[in-house]
């Protein structure tokens, strides 16, 4: 089946499964986030003009009903998990200078920084007094927990920029943390307010790790690969803004040292030529493959931590998500 046909068949197996739930879901979120001044809407009603692939809800949505059944409390939790996710999203752009997310201006090219800053900030304000409306405060303990983990892999890759010998472990620490723990949180949470017992709540959070971190290796190849009519979003950006991403890192491990020295040269001047040549290096060697087979070995280790589950259709679609995760177009 070819790429397209496989994601829309999972996308329309969730939409048949999740539907009303989604919408609910939907709903909880722009309550949320009304707001009396027009200037606040009108931002609103831009960023949400296009959906994304809802992805962190869908998993949270799917995790527990893999365990249990949804109720009130994933509606609402899936609705933060969102909120928390686009949130990143508004201030990546800005760390980023992206022009486009989403197939449409991002909040830093359509108004600006300082929008950005704080729009973001009211995002991240309103998931947690959203979060906070549940009796329990677990939710709201874990989810500060996976958000303060977010915000240090962001940290530490704007910290890592240029640093052209960072590695495989130090590459895969800062997406485990930027993207992999959101993902992680938003499972452990549909498992934990289905009341599932404590091993399989570990396990639904592993998937959600090594499925984010599969998810962010798969972006890293579209942000050289992509097209960006596909994905909606500004690509590039990653040698733009020097962030050594994993293709590079196999490049320069597996290159002589003039090699490296000359890959280092180029990775300093990140402009048209830089890049052609660049790509052309990584398409010479095995560089780009090498990021395709550790991003399928994240999806399969995601993938195996689904085997102690029950046997549910819930199950069956969370089994299909690594495959997604790892073979899309956007
Ligand atoms: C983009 O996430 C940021 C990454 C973690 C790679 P998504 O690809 O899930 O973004 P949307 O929500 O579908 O736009
Ligand atoms: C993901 O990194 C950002 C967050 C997890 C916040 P990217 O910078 O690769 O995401 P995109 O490509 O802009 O969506
Ligand atoms: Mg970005
Ligand atoms: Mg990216």
């Amino acid at each position: 089946m070819s790429e397209k046909l496989a994601s829309d068949n999972l996308l329309s197996r969730v939409q048949e499964f999740l539907g009303d739930d989604l919408q609910a879901v939907e709903d909880e979120f722009h309550r949320e986030l009304k707001s009396r001044f027009a200037s606040v809407a009108d931002v609103l009603t831009h960023v949400t003009r296009f959906r994304g692939k809802r992805l962190r809800p869908i998993l949270l949505l799917l995790s527990a009903s893999a365990v249990g059944k949804v109720n009130r409390n994933h509606r609402t939790l899936a609705a933060v998990v969102e909120m928390i996710h686009t949130a990143t999203l508004v201030h990546d752009d800005v760390l980023d200078d992206a022009e486009t997310r989403r197939h449409v201006a991002t909040v830093n090219s359509r108004w600006n920084n300082e929008t950005s800053v704080l729009f973001g900030d009211f995002l991240f304000t309103h998931a947690f007094h959203l979060a906070a409306s549940l009796d329990s405060t677990f939710a709201c303990r874990a989810i500060g927990r996976a958000t303060n983990i977010v915000c240090e892999g962001e940290i530490q890759q704007v910290h890592e920029r240029g640093n052209f010998d960072l590695d495989e472990a130090g590459y895969l620490e800062i997406i485990s943390a930027k993207t992999g723990e959101l993902c992680a949180v938003s499972c452990l949470l549909g498992a934990y307010y289905s009341e599932a017992d404590e091993a399989a709540v570990q396990s639904l959070d592993e998937y959600g790790r090594q499925l984010g971190i599969a998810f962010q290796i798969s972006d890293d190849l579209l942000d050289i690969l992509g097209n960006e009519e596909v994905t909606g979003k500004s690509l590039g950006s990653d040698l733009d803004k020097q962030k050594l991403t994993l293709p590079l890192i196999r490049l320069l491990g597996q290159s002589s040292e003039p090699e490296a020295t000359r890959i280092r040269a180029l990775l300093s001047h990140p402009d048209e030529t830089s890049r052609r040549e660049l790509r052309s290096l990584l398409e010479q060697t095995d560089a780009l493959e090498y990021a395709q087979r550790r991003a399928d070995e994240f999806a399969t280790g995601a993938r195996e931590c689904l085997n102690a589950l029950p046997e549910t259709p819930a199950r069956r679609i969370l089994e299909s998500f690594p495959e997604f995760a790892v073979h899309r177009a956007f």
